[in-house]
Parts: C-alpha cells; structure tokens; sequence
C-alpha cells in the first residue's frame, strides 16, 4: 500500500497514512527518516503499538536514553519516559527537550495512550525558518554567540551547559536558532541586561505562527520529530487524562555554525549587589575552568 502524506503547514509537520509502525521494515525505516528530515516532525495516526514495539521502533534511530532528571510516575518499562496530565505533565512552555544536557537528543518517538476529546493540542516550530528569516546582521550576529543552559525546570539549576546560539544540522547542514525560554539563560558574550534582551527576542521570534504546527490529537498516533531543529509547547487548555509515552534517541554533539567570536562576557571590578546577574555564569565559567586545571 502506497504512503498519503499530507503536509499540515508552510513550515513544517506532515501527516503520514500507510504504514505499520509495529512491524515496520528497512524500506519504511529509511523512508521515515528521509521524511523526517525534510518535515521535521511526522504524525501517523491510527497505530497501534505495544511498549515493546515502541522500542524497537525508536532502536532504527539510534541508542535510547532515559530521562536525566525526570522519574517515570506510571511505567517502569525499559527505554520509555511517561508523561501524565495528572502527574504535572504538561509541557506548556516552548522547548527543544533537554538542551541542559551537552548532548541533547536527536530525535523522539512519543506514542499518545490517551487525550482529551477536546485540548490539549501540541504545536511545534522550526528553528531552521526562524533563523532563515532573521535578518543578515541578526544572523551574523548570532552565529557568533553562544548561550548557557540550566535544568532549573527540572530543579536542577545545578546541570548547566553551553551551546551555540545557531547550530548547524549534522545531516542536512541546516542553520537553526538554538535557544528557548524553558532551558536558557544567558546569552555567554553579553552582559546581563543586552544578553536579556536578545533573548527575550529570539525566544518570542520562535514563536511566530508562520513558522508553527499545530497537531490534534487522536489516541495510538505516533509522533516523531526531530530535536535538533524543532521547539515544541502544549496547550494546557483540557481536563481528564491526557497520557503520553516517549522514547528518546541519544543526542550528538552539537556542531556550532562558527566559533563564538568573542570571550565570555567578565563583569570588570569586584562583586556587587547588581551583580547577581552574572552570578551563574561566573560559577559556570569557573567550574569549567577548575575541571580543566584538574585534568591538565
Ligand atoms: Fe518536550
């Protein structure tokens, strides 16, 4: 049976009938990554897929990870992080999953058990469209910036990590603006107040609805995308249970579209009180240097 794929908007998402995503074959594997990469995020629904063939779907893709952070409140099965409605799990800021970690996934396969008849949408955006629409002096730039990360969300502030603010895509060789409102903090090469300013604005340009998708869901779609040129949010607009189950691909080392250009930014003079600002980064900074002092 021929696949129908029907793309949903002008920035990204596809809508894929056809496939058996329990038992699917090489051709199907290879198919699903071609399509991932040109929509970025794929729906297929009507499936129906045990705990162990969402497994084995999300092993054609690379190694699986469990969650850093975050313990599973329902299913102990192997490889699978659950999320519920009723357990706090609606993820209504925009992000791309775990950009805390230096190696942040690559992709999610993310099975939907059980929705509301009515909210509870997800959207995504592309940070491929994002980056392409900034203007030239704006994506140079931030090409030659870098931003740090923390688990604050997650109440570990502690897990932090630097990462470019454009990064280019290992396979498509794609420019995407890298940062969002969940996991970053600090624009490294700016001072507190310029680097909250440019991040209150890269993280609300994501969001314009021409470079979105919204999904509706059905329960047994499965979703994939990929989280190396994507932020998604959910619409916590629902009541009842609303039940999702992921697997998630280890990550690769994120490849900067250049070197950042200039030295972390270094408050000059001693501490004060408006210095706090610059609190985390310093501690960063000294922590990565102190490592780096051990192991020479
Ligand atoms: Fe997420």
């Amino acid at each position: 049976m021929s696949w129908q794929i029907k793309q949903l908007a002008g920035s990204l998402g596809a809508e894929i009938q056809g496939p058996n995503l329990s038992s699917p074959n090489d051709d199907d594997i290879s198919k699903i990554k071609s399509l991932l990469l040109e929509h970025k995020v794929l729906f297929f629904p009507g499936q129906s897929i045990s705990q162990e063939q969402h497994v084995s779907l999300g092993e054609h893709f690379g190694q699986i990870e469990d969650h850093p952070n975050l313990k599973n409140p329902f299913t102990d099965y192997p490889g699978i992080f659950e999320l519920a409605a009723t357990h706090g799990g609606v993820a209504d800021e925009w992000h791309t999953d775990i950009t805390f970690d230096p190696s942040p996934s690559i992709m999610s396969v993310l099975h939907m058990v059980k929705c509301p008849e009515v909210g509870g949408d997800t959207m995504w955006c592309s940070l491929a469209q994002a980056y392409d629409e900034l203007s030239e002096p704006m994506q140079e730039m931030c090409q030659s910036l870098s931003a740090l990360h923390d688990a604050l969300p997650h109440n570990r502030p502690d897990k932090m990590t630097i990462h470019p603010v454009v990064r280019v895509h290992p396979e498509t060789g794609a420019k995407a603006l890298y940062v969002n409102e969940h996991f970053t903090r600090r624009i490294v090469e700016l001072n507190a107040t310029e680097s909250d300013a440019l991040l209150n604005y890269l993280t609300s340009w994501v969001k314009n609805p021409r470079f979105t998708v919204r999904y509706s869901w059905t329960p047994g779609t499965v979703a994939m995308w990929d989280n190396r040129c994507t932020q998604h949010f959910v619409l916590n607009d629902f009541s009842g249970e609303r039940i999702i189950q992921r697997v998630t691909i280890m990550g690769d080392e994120v490849k900067a579209a250049r070197e950042p250009r200039w030295a972390p930014y270094v408050r000059p003079g001693s501490l004060s009180a408006t210095s706090r600002h610059d609190r985390q980064l310093a501690l960063y900074l000294k922590q990565k240097s102190d490592l780096k002092q051990k192991s020479a």
